[in-house]
């Protein structure tokens, strides 16, 4: 099957488990991060106190046409989870280029979110800290980003409308849920740092000379995953916030630790705490759609 009709598929059986009730919002969670507690079992109640239900959650590989996912730490859970008034579509474990999957299917959480009627989709990830003023443990809000994997979900794309096949990127994370995200940050008294983002395939973390390439690029922050998605959701026409947790020093300079996926997985867990106190926030205060 081709993965339009896989994502049909997809989308078809989701909507008939929750009786074709419509999807509000998007929650994408990356790696060492796919355990929000706030999500992941929490049946009654969220850290913002809203009462949260679970519609629906399967593991990737009972859902038709849904692709699989193979990355360590990832849990291939996906949830509908009713918080408040809204209704989220969860993803616990996301799809990468380094797995094998092409640009498009590392793209389905944008567009199976899309198909299910999503208005907003908020990603998070890990990332390496290019620049030396984020440290690990800290989140950035994604200003914007650089893909640097050579790849599009949209080769290909014969889209017939020439805004369709040519999207304009100039404002891919939406002003508006940035602007959301800071003031939530700020009344929390929570530290967020900002920055642009650089998309790499992996899965071979990077060598200090491109590090220090990408940093004088201009990008703060470092990942092998986000920019396919981001691609997606804005051709298909979804308002994108992405948060990046600092897993770990990614400067390339003299002082470059040896990269460990041990202490990578141990700051995503001190980043996780952070996430779980701004994203039901900033949850809270989404525009209905
Ligand atoms: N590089 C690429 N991806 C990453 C990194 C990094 O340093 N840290 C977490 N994900």
């Amino acid at each position: 099957m081709d993965t339009e009709t896989n994502l049909q598929l997809t989308a078809d059986t989701i909507a008939q488990q929750i009786d074709g009730q419509s999807i509000d919002a998007s929650l994408v969670l990356g790696s060492g991060l796919s355990d929000l507690d706030y999500l992941s079992g929490a049946k009654n109640s969220d850290k913002s106190g809203q009462n949260t239900d679970v519609l629906f959650e399967s593991q990737y590989t009972e859902i038709p046409g849904m692709p699989t996912s193979t990355a360590p730490t990832h849990k291939g859970v996906l949830s509908v989870v009713k918080v408040g008034s809204l209704t989220l579509l969860v993803f616990q474990g996301r799809f990468h280029l380094y797995e094998g999957y092409s640009p498009r299917d590392a793209a389905t959480t944008s567009y199976l979110s899309k198909a299910l009627g999503a208005k907003q989709i908020i990603f998070t990830n890990a990332a390496g800290g290019l620049n030396p003023d984020l440290n690990p443990g800290d989140i950035m809000l994604v200003n914007d980003h650089i893909n640097f994997t050579g790849q599009s979900p949209l080769t290909g794309n014969s889209d017939s409308d020439p805004s369709l096949r040519f999207p304009d990127m100039s404002r891919a994370y939406d002003p508006q849920l940035q602007a959301l995200t800071l003031s939530c940050a700020k009344n929390l008294k929570l530290p967020l740092k900002q920055g642009i983002y650089a998309g790499v395939n992996g899965p071979e973390l990077e060598t200090s000379a491109e590090r220090r390439h990408m940093r004088a690029s201009g990008c703060d922050a470092i990942g092998m995953s986000l920019v396919m998605e981001t691609i997606g959701a804005v051709h298909c026409g979804l308002e994108v916030l992405a948060l990046s947790a600092i897993t770990n020093v990614a400067t390339g300079g003299a002082d470059q630790p040896v990269d460990s996926i041990e202490t990578i997985l141990e700051n995503a867990d001190i980043a996780a705490k952070k996430l779980e106190t701004l994203i039901p926030t900033v949850i809270q205060h989404l525009p209905k759609g």
